[in-house]
């Protein structure tokens, strides 16, 4: 596991909510799953355009351009097997929501 970096104030992603942040040039989905922080990558695999992360039911996140979900916690495709979104590690120090892209 790689160095954390600082992604977001806690605070800032309230409970049931997600936002996509930029950390060491990637894009970055976090979402509060009931308090704990969760981070994926934001590129689809399905064609490689950002996920967004404004249609967020708590757990599952669907893509803004063909509708496909993603667990947040585990990266998996709710449709099919074939796609599956990268996670990464957070800790949360601080108040600070720290994500670590594990290089
Ligand atoms: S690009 Fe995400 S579902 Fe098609």
């Amino acid at each position: 596991m790689g160095a954390f970096f600082r992604a977001a104030a806690a605070a800032d992603i309230p409970p049931g909510t997600g936002k996509v942040v930029v950390v060491m040039g990637r894009e970055v989905g976090l979402f509060n799953v009931g308090g704990t922080f969760r981070a994926i990558d934001n590129i689809c695999p399905h064609s490689f355009r950002p996920i967004g992360a404004v249609d967020f039911d708590g757990k599952v996140v669907t893509c803004l351009w063909h509708g496909l979900g993603f667990d947040v916690e585990d990266g998996r495709c709710l449709q099919t097997t074939e796609f599956c979104v990268e996670t990464y590690p957070v800790r949360v120090e601080d108040g600070q929501v720290m994500v670590s892209l594990g290089r």
